[in-house]
């Protein structure tokens, strides 16, 4: 049988990393497909450019609409990232009859509920396991590993850079601002580092997640979104002291009320399997509800982790060619009419524990005041810890971690702490899970 003709926007790091596995591990790709996978054309936006990989095959354009347009390619590989001009292209691609296949979480996190319905109406498919978590086949397990559960929750690090950050201000007790250039060097940032900074790379990863566990539409505008930019050096190292690490989760929980959805920094007992990965390395935790927890861990991003899962989603497209359209796997896990309209939970009605510092005056009655507002706010204290001053402060610093509270509890204590004389600024206030 003739092998099947793909074209492909973006010959960046990871398009060139998919052109070399598909020829590496052609005889075994071609076995397990059934057919071979051939990519025909590509377009970049600097043919002239020396890439990572042979084009002696490949038609190199710098039109992108020559390859959603070519007649003689069944699927289409984004790889270009970002919202437009790739939403416009996967569209076309979709209205000529194309598969596709995509690693842009972004366009699938917010066009995504648009673009699967176009697909379904011309009856093809859209793949993005490449999407979220790189190389780790977390949408496979989940849309199919798991579909005999009830998914309850799921936890993600699902942003490398932010965990790099973070691992490095952990181990080697470096400045922030130090290893974010370190890791723009690498090239494991986005293009727009804010992205990852500020968690909104993490909120579309998180948006994909919990539509496929939980059955919902796409909700990308609805997800509490915090980033690493507030926490310190010496957050890090408290934390450590009281037994913790601080990692930036993705969390997605449903309930009888309605479905959480919330990325931010978070305190992890050091002893949870999550607490331990480090790097730019990703984990995601899944709790289903006849399996128990599960974990799976990975390279989420670099040039052959993420074509590892683009060319798993051709080789599945392959397979499933022949396959009448509502007989595939839905592409949100749960077919599209059976989507549930389960409302996402506004913050104040979130439960976690915190972690607080504040930087106090260091004179008598303060320990006081602020355990007499934690108390009045029903919000019980789990451990405390409080430092000398640095030689020459006049305020101490006082950590607390609390048990579990309802976050309009610890907004209104928090407001009522602040607003004590003794209190100098903000309370620096990180949630923390156990993940039970
Ligand atoms: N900037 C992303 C990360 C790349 O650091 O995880 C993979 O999506």
């Amino acid at each position: 049988m003739s092998s099947v003709k793909v074209g492909l926007l973006g010959l960046g790091t990871v398009g060139a990393g998919t052109v070399n596995l598909l020829e590496r591990n052609n005889d075994e790709i071609a076995r397990r497909a059934g057919r071979g996978i051939e990519v025909v054309v590509a377009a970049t936006r600097h043919p002239e450019r020396p890439r990572g990989c042979s084009t002696a095959d490949i038609r190199v354009t710098s039109d992108p609409f020559e390859v959603v347009d070519d007649p003689e390619t069944e699927i289409v590989i984004e790889l270009i990232g970002g919202y437009e001009p790739a939403r416009e292209l996967v569209l076309r691609a979709i209205d000529n009859g194309k598969h596709v296949v995509t690693a842009n979480k972004a366009l699938i996190a917010k066009y995504g509920n648009e673009i699967f319905e176009r697909a379904r109406a011309q009856g093809v498919s859209v793949s993005f396991e490449a999407a979220v978590a790189g190389g780790i086949p977390i949408i496979k397990s989940i849309r199919e590993g798991l579909t005999g559960n009830r998914i309850e929750w799921l936890a993600g690090i699902i942003n490398g850079t932010a965990n790099f950050i973070l691992s490095e201000m952990f181990y080697a007790g470096r400045e922030f601002g130090d290893v974010l250039s370190e890791a723009q060097r690498l090239g494991y940032a986005e293009a727009d580092p804010s992205f990852d900074i500020e968690g909104v790379d993490a909120a579309h990863k998180l948006t994909i997640l919990a539509s496929i566990a939980f059955g919902i539409p796409l909700q990308f505008d609805k997800i509490h979104v915090e980033g690493i930019g507030h926490v310190t050096r010496e957050d890090v190292a408290y934390a450590e002291q009281m037994g913790y690490r601080i990692k930036h989760l993705g969390i997605a929980r449903q309930s009888e009320e309605g479905v959480e959805l919330r990325v931010h920094p978070t305190l992890l007992p050091e002893r949870q399997l999550l607490a331990n990965v480090d790097g730019v390395m990703n984990a995601v935790m899944v709790m289903g509800d006849a399996v128990g927890p599960t974990l799976y861990y990975g390279a989420g991003a670099g040039a052959e982790p993420t074509a590892s899962a683009v060319v798993a989603d051709l080789v599945d497209v392959v397979r499933s060619m022949n396959v009448e359209p509502d007989h595939r796997v839905p592409h949100l896990a749960f077919q599209s009419s059976a989507l549930s309209d389960a409302p996402v939970l506004t913050m104040a009605s979130v439960e976690t524990a915190y972690y607080l510092r504040l930087e106090v005056a260091d004179q008598p009655g303060v320990l006081a005041d602020i355990t007499r507002i934690l108390g009045d706010h029903g919000i019980s204290i789990e451990a405390i810890l409080q430092k000398e001053p640095a030689p020459g402060a006049d305020t101490v610093p006082v950590i607390l971690l609390t048990h579990r509270v309802f976050e309009r509890q610890m907004d209104e204590a928090q407001a009522r702490m602040e607003a004590l004389e003794a209190v100098q600024g903000r309370v620096t206030r990180i949630r923390c899970e156990n993940l039970q």
